[in-house]
């Protein structure tokens, strides 16, 4: 089955063109990062007139890097939740469009679904395993036993990971987003230069929390008074990304082990991170664990992600009908059950 993906939860317009859940033909992004760098942030209404402007055009391309024709689509699968309410609105309407002049069934799946499902377009990863969903919204554990069989095992009570990176980095005088920016300074630094907190590190449960880190920084910048340059600057980030990957792996590490899981799966924007994928690499090669990370273009958002479980899902008979609304808030462990529910309706 041929699929057209199209994802908007955010500030990236993406389309994508994917055969059978796995082969994918193209996957166009459209950034619209110069757009909120101006504002320190994204900005909900520009996030959304963006899409607009640029979907038509993003798909254009997307047939055209995968030289399909638009008739040739079988199935669209579009990111119903959660994300930018008035952004996730602009790509429904536009997959429902597409959907109902192609006479071809639609699906909307879940954004952090595409994100933990994303390996699978570039190898065979047997389920089940263990997902940390680590972005600029999300710091979740899952256990995923199958697609749409998610248990939600641990979550960041305050700020996400990617949050706190692109936090620091705005404190520290960097453009919006930071998290790269952190990453790229932090290869020349120190990481024992400053001695940050490990929230929950030694907590007996598999919740995340990365305000406290964050604080720690303010601090440490508030008792300096000028803003750290040079290698300074360099110290700060190596140490503060060395905090947030030393909670991040071992706290996943611990999850596995306590879940009876040998296989974890990192993704998201977060999953980008150079520490974060060499200590996982790390600590992998030591526990006998396999961890995959999906290539940076599939870590960030992207609607080629989204194709594996929407192909699935079309594949058993499962569409939404044009009615389908986006849900701002959706909780991954409740849109999988919901999807559970219906495969059941259908005999699946
Ligand atoms: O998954 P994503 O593209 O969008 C969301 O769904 O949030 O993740 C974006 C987040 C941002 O917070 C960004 O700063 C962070 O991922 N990020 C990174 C890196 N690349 C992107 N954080 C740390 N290191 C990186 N190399
Ligand atoms: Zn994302």
């Amino acid at each position: 089955m041929l699929v057209l993906a199209i994802e908007s939860s955010c500030d990236e317009t993406s389309a994508a063109l994917v055969r059978d859940g796995r082969e994918v033909l193209s996957n166009e992004i459209s950034s619209q990062v110069d757009v909120h760098a101006l504002y320190g942030g994204v900005v909900p209404e520009l996030a959304a007139r963006h899409h607009l402007e640029a979907g038509p055009l993003v798909v254009e391309q997307a047939l055209q890097q995968a030289g399909i024709r638009l008739d040739q689509v079988e199935g669209v699968v579009v990111t119903r939740g959660p994300g930018l309410i008035g952004a996730l609105l602009v790509g429904l309407s536009q997959a429902k469009g597409i959907a109902w002049a192609g006479k071809v069934p639609l699906v909307g799946v879940h954004h952090i679904e595409g994100h933990i499902l994303a390996p699978l377009l570039e190898q065979e990863v047997a389920f089940p395993f263990l997902a940390l969903a680590v972005s600029g919204g999300h710091t979740h554990l899952f256990r995923v036993d199958g697609i749409g069989r998610y248990r939600l095992l641990g979550h960041t009570l305050d700020d996400a990971a990617g949050e706190a990176f692109d936090k620091v980095a705005k404190m520290c005088g960097l453009g919006y987003p930071g998290g790269a920016q952190i990453d790229r300074l932090a290869r020349d630094g120190n990481v024992g230069a400053y001695d940050f907190p490990r929230p929950m590190l030694h907590q007996p449960n598999f919740n995340f929390s990365f305000s406290g880190i964050k604080t720690a920084v303010l601090t440490a910048l508030k008792k300096r008074g000028t803003l750290p340059v040079g290698s300074d600057l360099a110290d700060l980030a190596a140490s503060f990304q060395q905090a947030v990957v030393e909670v991040l792996t071992r706290k996943t590490f611990r999850a596995a082990e306590a879940n009876g899981l040998s296989r974890i799966v990192v993704a998201g924007g977060v999953a980008c991170n150079s520490q974060l994928r060499r200590e996982f690499s790390r600590l992998a090669a030591d526990s006998g664990c396999q961890v995959v990370f999906p290539s940076p273009k599939l870590c960030a958002d992207n609607a080629a992600m989204l194709a594996v479980a929407g192909d699935f899902y079309l594949r058993q008979g499962l569409t939404d009908d044009l009615s389908l609304n986006a849900c701002a808030s959706w909780p991954l462990e409740q849109a999988g059950q919901e999807f559970s529910a219906r495969l059941g309706l259908l005999g699946g």
